[in-house]
């Protein structure tokens, strides 16, 4: 499973980077609006150097909502680097503008999916990547992992070539659920990520480890 970043904060992106298990970064108009990138050049700049920092897929969503401007929209972003993969809703219009770039060769991530129908449409349209929101369908008591693994069921049952790519990925139990039901990427706050990383008896077994070789070399 790969292990994307979902943040637009550079020095997190940096920090996942350079733990050396990081695959790709997952954008949204609200984490770019978090990091206070106001204006289309200062957005199209910074995924230039998220792009350039990471040298894998980054996702940038548009803003636009009608297909007309979305295909601009997308069209302008997928110019930016190589490795940009426009985000799209799963909304009328953006199924139908995911089939555009995907004829176009355009990579594409669809985003806001939140049921097996959704993420059918996302795939037959050819979407790259679809994006299913596991902690907002936690949030009201639905079960978002059960959609993951139903979700790459169907995707493997009909030979889809579009990836799951499991987003609002809350904490580590999550990643570790995505790992069962088969996602072939998961987007995570560092924490989570980092969270993978720590178990106490680890820590306790190397402190007894460096006790012991200190106690007969000094
Ligand atoms: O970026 C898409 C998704 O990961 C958003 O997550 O935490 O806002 O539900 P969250």
């Amino acid at each position: 499973m790969k292990f994307f970043i979902d943040t637009a904060n550079l020095a997190q992106i940096r920090e996942a980077y350079e733990m050396g298990v990081l695959d790709g970064v997952t954008t949204n108009p609200s984490l770019m609006a978090k990091e206070g990138i106001k204006g289309v050049e200062n957005q199209h700049r910074h995924y230039i150097d998220i792009c350039q920092l990471v040298q894998s897929d980054v996702s940038a969503e548009v803003i636009a909502t009608t297909y007309d401007e979305m295909i601009a929209e997308g069209e302008a972003l997928a110019a930016l680097d190589p490795h940009i993969v426009v985000k799209v809703p799963c909304i009328a219009d953006g199924i139908r503008a995911i089939k555009y770039f995907s004829s176009k060769g355009i990579r594409t991530n669809c985003t806001l999916v939140f049921s097996v129908g959704q993420a059918l449409l996302a795939a037959k349209a050819g979407a790259t990547y679809v994006s299913p929101f596991v902690g907002r369908l936690d949030d009201i008591s639905e079960d978002g992992i059960a959609l993951i693994a139903h979700i790459v069921k169907v995707y493997r049952t009909y030979n889809f070539s579009t990836q799951v790519l499991a987003a609002s990925i809350r904490h580590t139990a999550h990643i570790i659920q995505c790992l069962d039901a088969g996602a072939d990427v998961a987007t995570c706050p560092l924490s989570a990520i980092k969270g993978l990383l720590n178990h106490p008896l680890t820590d306790a077994g190397l402190q007894k480890f460096l006790a012991d070789y200190h106690k007969v070399n000094g």
